[in-house]
């Protein structure tokens, strides 16, 4: 199937920021069903020396794990305290018309916050407040956020738990990779990197399930919308940076800048299936 997302059941109209705003009961949002990823195995906890096993025998040569720099600490990083999930939830309210009451999103153009990490909020929060990263709809939405509804608002959506969607296993027809699935291809890339790019393995930061690192401040990214990972890739591979001054951070910059466009669309639907598989035991309804 062709990049098959979730597309909500309610269509999440796009609210101007002035209306969004003033959204302090917002409908509630639609959970996003827990579809299972079909094309994403549970990811072994495989160490990131190993490469994946391609289906076509093919084998893709693992970078050693790279030194994980230190996200640049925030100029002024002086939140009151850490974050109060409970009074970001009713912080939270404003932002469920795009991002969902829990931080699914129904609507693919909007990321998922839910399961991300308190302190990778906090700094996105803060970069949007200060200009340094650009969103028209994200800044107004900054705006008004102090440092601490920042922590807060963190702390609420990394107590949430994100779905996942299905990864994209239609086989790519021609080139260096053709006969395999566009997941195939970024699962190699997610769990060996490509060594004669100086593309390191993704896991080797944001984790084997995409969980990403809490301390570090490396992203979640297991379950995010394909199309928002494709525009983040490609807004580092072209050289953004996160962030400016001391707050800058160009590791991701360096990561994407030898990806191809069929690499991001195979990282990205790769991501997007990824998921832990956490699912609980479900009692027998009857014998
Ligand atoms: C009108 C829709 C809308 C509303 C309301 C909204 N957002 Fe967003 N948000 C977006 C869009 C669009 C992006 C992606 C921006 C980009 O591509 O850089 C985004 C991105 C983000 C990100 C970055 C995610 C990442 O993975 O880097 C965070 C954090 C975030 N929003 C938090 C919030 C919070 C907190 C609120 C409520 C106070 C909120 N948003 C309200 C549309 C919205
Ligand atoms: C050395 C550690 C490291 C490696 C390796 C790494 N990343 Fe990242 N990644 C980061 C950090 C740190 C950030 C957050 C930057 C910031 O603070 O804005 C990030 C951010 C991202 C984001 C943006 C997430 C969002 O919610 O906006 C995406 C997408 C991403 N990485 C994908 C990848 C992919 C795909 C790979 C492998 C090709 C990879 N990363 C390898 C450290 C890493």
């Amino acid at each position: 199937m062709k990049f098959s997302r979730i597309l909500g059941v309610a269509a999440v109209v796009l609210l101007t920021t002035a209306a969004a705003r003033q959204a302090t009961a917002p409908a509630p949002a639609a959970q996003a069903p827990a579809a299972t990823a079909t094309a994403s195995p549970p990811a072994a906890s495989q160490p990131a020396t190993t490469a994946a096993p391609m289906a076509g025998g093919a084998q893709v040569t693992a970078m050693p794990e790279p030194v994980t720099a230190p996200v640049a600490a925030l100029a002024d990083a002086k939140p009151a305290t850490f974050g109060d999930p409970k009074a970001g939830q009713a912080k939270a309210g404003a932002c469920a018309a795009c991002h969902g009451l829990d931080g699914n999103s129904t609507d693919p153009q909007y990321p998922r916050l839910a399961g991300q990490h308190e302190r990778y909020i906090w700094r996105q929060l803060h970069l949007f407040h200060s200009g340094q990263r650009q969103n028209a709809i994200m800044s107004g939405m900054a705006a008004a956020l102090s440092e601490q509804d920042m922590r807060d608002i963190g702390a609420y959506f990394a107590t949430q738990h994100a779905g996942a969607g299905v990864a994209d296993d239609t086989v790519i027809k021609t080139g260096p990779n053709a006969d395999k699935k566009f997941y195939q291809v970024g699962e190699a890339l997610f769990r060996g990197g490509r060594a004669a790019d100086k593309v390191p393995a993704c896991l080797a930061c944001h984790g084997p399930t995409g969980r990403g690192n809490p301390g570090p401040s490396y992203p979640a990214l297991g379950g995010q919308h394909a199309g928002y990972t494709v525009a983040r890739l490609q807004y580092f591979r072209g050289g953004g940076v996160s962030g400016t001054g001391k707050d800058a951070n160009n590791v991701m910059t360096e990561v994407a800048k030898n990806l191809s466009d069929e690499d991001i669309q195979g990282l990205a639907t790769y991501v997007e299936g990824l998921h832990a598989a956490t699912a609980p035991a479900v009692a027998a309804k009857s014998n």
